[in-house]
């Protein structure tokens, strides 16, 4: 194994003869320099692994030499030197990416722990760099990240169906990443140039939803004072994403199965037949099939909608996904928010992993983001997760302590939220146990701050997972 190298910055002479003589005892290759401008020199002539520099230079003050590498040697640790006094600009030589500080007087034995630990963290990096590589590489398909079996199974279908116009019907439960793997199809197909329209089905009031998606002409309603084009028009080209498609009233199926059949629309209030070149995506985290057979989903639509069906399978279907996937996210706060990557303790990685994730990779999106946020430190412990995800023994139920509910308004979140524990999540379900519609529900939901997708666990949906 090649010899690592140390630079020694150090202007007091013999205490850099001391440092010198125990590190090439340790098996370090190492050289001295007396003040900034010889250190820089001397790594402008050869890479150095290790940099140890005095905080204190009589050209420099060593922050601005650390600075200096830092920008010029990325990857070269540095560790710096301050008298015990200098506390705070230890703290501040850290702050600025140094790799660790030692105070003075140095204990060698010191030294030479901080040097390995600071060794130890650069090959974690390293294998980090290595992971980043693959993400790039084999395990993704668009902004799609996964490696397990269900996953590469499913990119090698994307990649055929994307050269198709078929239409698509993706079916997964909630926060699956359904919107994704749309975008990703039309971003990777001949219509890429074309437009991108998405529009959730179960968020607008039938008459609503119809006039965007089909337009209509002036005159046909009271306000409709001059004609508009709706989705379907703008999407020319391009691709139409209907999420939540399973809302569609059955007037609206009918109206969508004639554009499949017949490539052509016809405004709200119009007599005009207009071409139109749309490919069609759907989503639903619903089980379709079912609502055919209860009559509530027309068979006929049904099936042609799904010529191509993709089904996403749930996260804790798929856990070796998860590292890659807190990695990716990781990778990506740090991108854009200009930090350095940081990364999850073990234990906390043990954890993300055996959780039991019912709003699958948006959830362990949000709780990396979450983590992110309640600390500063480069790594992340369990500490830092959602108080749900931390709070409990893997996959476990977190159930808040009871207590009788005072307001009216409490009650009725406890009940809203009963109901959707009861049904899985299906909106459409609860919002009919409730007695109340979509929207309103969707209103309640808002107003309490239950997330949309909450309670959507235990029950699988049918047909959301890959036989790989
Ligand atoms: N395989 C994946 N790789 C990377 N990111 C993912 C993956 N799957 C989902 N995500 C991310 O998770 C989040 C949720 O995904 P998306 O919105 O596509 O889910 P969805 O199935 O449409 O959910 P919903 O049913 O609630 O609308 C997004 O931020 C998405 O980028
Ligand atoms: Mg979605």
């Amino acid at each position: 194994m090649e010899r690592l190298s140390v630079l020694i910055v150090e202007d007091d002479v013999q205490l850099a003869e001391v440092l010198a003589r125990f590190l090439r005892k340790q098996g370090f290759e190492v050289e001295t320099a007396a003040d900034a401008r010889t250190a820089l020199e001397a790594m402008l002539e050869r890479v150095f692994d290790i940099v140890l520099s005095d905080l204190r230079l009589p050209d420099r003050s060593g922050i601005e030499l650390l600075q200096e590498i830092k920008r010029a040697f990325p990857v070269t640790i540095v560790l710096m030197m301050t008298a015990f006094s200098s506390i705070d600009s230890a703290v501040e030589a850290v702050r600025m990416g140094a790799d660790d500080y030692l105070s003075k007087p140095l204990q060698l034995e010191d030294v030479r722990m901080r040097i390995e630990r600071a060794l130890e963290r650069r090959r974690l990096q390293t294998r980090v760099a290595d992971l980043q590589q693959q993400l790039t590489e084999r395990y993704r398909f668009g902004n799609i990240i996964g490696k397990s079996k269900p996953m590469q199974e499913l990119f090698k279908v994307l990649e055929r169906v994307a050269r198709s116009s078929a239409t698509v019907l993706i079916v997964g439960r909630t926060g699956t990443g359904k919107e994704l793997v749309a975008r990703a199809i039309h971003y990777n197909s001949p219509r890429a140039k074309g437009p991108f329209v998405d529009i959730n089905c179960g968020a607008l009031p039938e008459a609503l939803l119809e006039s965007e998606l089909f337009g209509y002409v002036r005159g046909a309603f009271t306000g409709a004072t001059e004609s508009r084009p709706g989705l379907f028009e703008v999407a020319h080209g391009g691709t139409l994403f209907l999420d939540e498609v399973e809302a569609l009233k059955p007037e609206l199926q009918v109206k969508l199965l004639r554009v499949l059949q017949e490539r052509v629309i016809r405004r709200v209030g119009g007599r005009e037949n207009i071409p139109v070149d749309v490919r069609i995506i759907a989503a639903t985290n619903q089980d379709l099939e079912a609502a055919v057979r209860r009559g509530e989903f027309r068979e006929d639509l049904y099936y042609r909608l799904n010529v191509v069906t993709l089904y996403l399978p749930e996260l804790r279907e798929r856990r070796e996904d998860i590292p890659l996937l807190v990695e990716h996210f990781l990778q990506q706060y740090a991108r854009e928010n200009n930090q350095p990557v940081r990364r999850f303790s073990t234990e906390a990685l043990r954890l993300l992993m055996s959780y039991s994730w019912p709003g699958n990779v948006r959830e362990l999106q949000n709780a990396v983001e979450y983590a992110l946020t309640m600390s500063t430190e480069p790594v992340l412990t369990i500490r830092d997760l959602p108080p749900h995800i931390s709070g409990i023994a893997p996959t476990e139920r977190w159930a808040p302590p009871e207590r009788e509910p005072r307001t009216l308004q409490e009650v009725e979140r406890r009940h809203i939220l009963r109901i959707l524990e009861e049904t899985g999540g299906n909106h459409t379900r609860a919002a009919e146990i409730l007695g109340i519609d979509r929207r309103t529900l969707y209103r309640k939901l808002e107003k309490y701050k239950i997330p949309r997708d909450s309670s959507r666990r235990g029950e699988r949906a049918n047909g959301a997972s890959h036989e790989g």
